[in-house]
């Protein structure tokens, strides 16, 4: 799945992340603990250069916490960063990051700066108001919403300077547009609710079966998805006339249930599969690169047999 996002919004992000630079101490990148990759934001990778860089894994309580104990081992492979798995759900996971923030910049500096960013609807707001304390205006994450940053004051001397949200997920790798849709991330007048359902579904019988057939109900599971979907279509009553079901409104229905952890705690991506992707996406890129510059040559050569 593809997903639209704005080259000048990309742009815009870019020059006041640079802009601040200077001032910041270290990176916070919330991300959704089930989709660690594919809600990352991959102008953070480019810009952060050495600076130190605490990963949340938010919404960890809907996450497989063994996949989550592989993703945290995964991204400390860098030194410069911390994983930490948290959850808004126990608000003193979250709270303890401050001290994870002191112990990951060397020196004691009486005041750190640290920018946090995170991508649309992983909880970034939800993460700052509980480091705050009280509720902190959200900065606008949707490309109608122009509001600043802000710099907002933690205590014990750390300070966060929470960008505007015009941060983009991985849009490069069709695979995370479909895991950002299962999730929630991407806004559901976006997206075709049977192809992320049966997505999602195709997912889920082959990692996590045991989730749905408890949540359905179901003794033995169909192999199939469509054979899956008109199962549960028909116990959940999307019926249309003659009896055909309804896949957009079961798919809906399956969607809403899987994002709010009714079929158990999952994960959509492993680092070996993101890692694999990664490499697909750099080799397009080339592949692209390449070919423009080969038809530029091309065309360069053509004017040039044209004026002779
Ligand atoms: P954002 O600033 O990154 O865009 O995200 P925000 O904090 O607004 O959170 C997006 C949604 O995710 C909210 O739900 C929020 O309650 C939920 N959320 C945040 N952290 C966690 C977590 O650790 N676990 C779970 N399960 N949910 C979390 P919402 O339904 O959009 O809003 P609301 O009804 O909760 O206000």
């Amino acid at each position: 799945m593809q997903i639209q996002w704005f080259p000048g919004h990309m742009h815009k992000a870019r020059v006041q992340i640079e802009a601040l630079l200077p001032n910041v101490d270290l990176f916070i990148e919330v991300l959704d603990a089930r989709i660690p990759y594919s809600s990352e934001n991959p102008l953070l990778r480019e810009l952060r250069g050495d600076k130190p860089g605490l990963k949340i894994l938010n919404k960890s309580d809907l996450a497989d916490p063994a996949q989550t104990r592989n993703w945290q081992e995964h991204l400390e492979q860098n030194r410069t960063i911390r994983a930490r798995a948290v959850s808004a759900k126990e608000a003193g996971t979250i709270r303890k990051l401050t001290t994870v923030c002191r112990e990951l910049v060397t020196g004691s500096k009486p005041v750190l700066n640290a920018m946090i960013v995170g991508v649309p609807n992983v909880g970034k707001s939800t993460v700052i108001n509980i480091l705050a304390g009280r509720k902190i205006a959200k900065t606008g994450n949707e490309p109608a919403v122009t509001r600043g940053q802000q710099k907002v004051r933690i205590g014990d001397g750390l300070y966060l300077y929470d960008t505007p949200g015009m941060l983009w997920p991985n849009v490069e790798n069709p695979e995370s547009g479909y895991r950002l849709a299962a999730t929630g991330a991407i806004k559901d007048t976006a997206i075709d609710y049977a192809d992320i359902g049966f997505f999602a579904a195709e997912f889920m019988l082959n990692n996590y079966p045991e989730g749905l057939a408890a949540r359905f109900e179901l003794d033995e599971l169909p192999t199939d998805t469509m054979g899956f979907m008109e199962e549960i279509g028909r116990k959940k009553g999307c019926l249309r006339k003659g009896g055909i079901v309804d896949l957009d409104r079961i798919s809906r229905i399956f969607l809403t249930e899987l994002r709010s952890g009714l079929c158990g705690r999952v994960t959509f991506e492993t680092p070996a599969m993101a890692e694999a992707e990664i490499a697909r996406v750099i080799a397009k890129r080339e592949e692209k690169a390449e070919r423009a510059k080969s038809e530029g040559i091309t065309r360069k050569q053509r004017r040039k047999r044209k004026r002779r």
